[in-house]
């Protein structure tokens, strides 16, 4: 059975991928940082195809590597990585606090690198494994007002482009999935901290041709489908699943 780690695998975008890659057979170690959540996630993965959830805070620099090593112990292998903790606050450049800027990016970014750092040499060392990472509409487009996070996503997306150069003739394969506004936890935040949230709502969704934010379903199927042998050749690209945002 091919197995999985899932980062940010207790809430929103994570959670649903770690369900949607038990339903389509993969053994899942979920992660993320709220044990109660964890152990309701663990529960649903047991009642699929098996799995596991072990907690930690990523900017904690031994996390990733723990990770890797539960996965191993249970399965044996390491097929997919994928990358999804993440967190967002609005600020532009004048609001920004290099602190909040500097946590941002050990999250968003820092973490994701260290994770597929410790993933890489036992994929590589079993011929061939996946890099997902959750990217988001804002590493395409400069959304306004949140420029740590626009760059924390834009250099996610060089880091698949990155991996998928140096490693892609050994098998293994990195790819961003960029999400357009999804209705999750982090999205009902930043609407609950803008001035106005009901007009910030209104704006989120109008601002994209398909006028409706994204279903956690949605990201999720298209994580499950990247994940797959079957599209063995998609290799440091980005999908991009966001109502049409980017195109406009
Ligand atoms: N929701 C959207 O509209 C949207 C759009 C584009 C991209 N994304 C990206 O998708 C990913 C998931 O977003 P979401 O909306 O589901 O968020 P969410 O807030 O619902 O979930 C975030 C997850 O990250 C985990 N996490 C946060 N900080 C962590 C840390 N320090 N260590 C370990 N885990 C940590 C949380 O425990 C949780 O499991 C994020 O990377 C986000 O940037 C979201």
């Amino acid at each position: 059975m091919p197995s999985a780690l899932v980062t940010g695998a207790t809430s929103g975008i994570g959670k649903a991928t770690a369900l949607a890659l038990g339903d389509a057979g993969w053994w899942v170690l979920a992660s993320g940082l709220d044990p109660d959540r964890g152990r309701e996630v663990e529960k649903e993965l047991q009642a699929r195809h098996g799995g596991a959830f072990l907690g930690g805070d990523l900017t904690d620099d031994r996390v990733p590597q723990l990770l890797v090593d539960r996965l191993l112990e249970e399965t044996g292998r390491i097929d997919l990585v994928v990358n999804c903790a993440g967190i967002h606050f609005l600020a532009a450049l004048d609001e920004l606090e290099l602190e909040s800027f500097d946590r941002l990016m050990a999250v968003n970014l820092r973490a994701a690198l260290a994770v597929a750092r410790a993933a890489l040499p036992h994929m590589l060392q079993q011929g061939g494994g996946t890099v997902i990472n959750v990217a988001s509409e804002a590493g395409i487009v400069a959304v306004p007002r949140q420029v740590a996070y626009n760059l924390s996503k834009a250099a996610m997306i060089m880091l698949s482009r990155c991996i998928a150069a140096d490693y892609a003739h050994r098998g293994i394969r990195a790819v961003s999935v960029c999400p357009g506004t999804t209705r999750t936890p982090l999205v009902e935040e930043a609407i609950a901290s803008a001035p106005d949230p009901q007009a910030h709502e209104r704006m989120l969704a109008e601002s994209r041709p398909a006028r409706r934010l994204g279903a956690v379903e949605e990201i999720a199927a298209a994580i499950v489908f990247v994940a797959s042998d079957r599209v063995g050749y998609l290799n440091g690209t980005e999908v991009v699943i966001d109502g049409g945002y980017t195109v406009v």
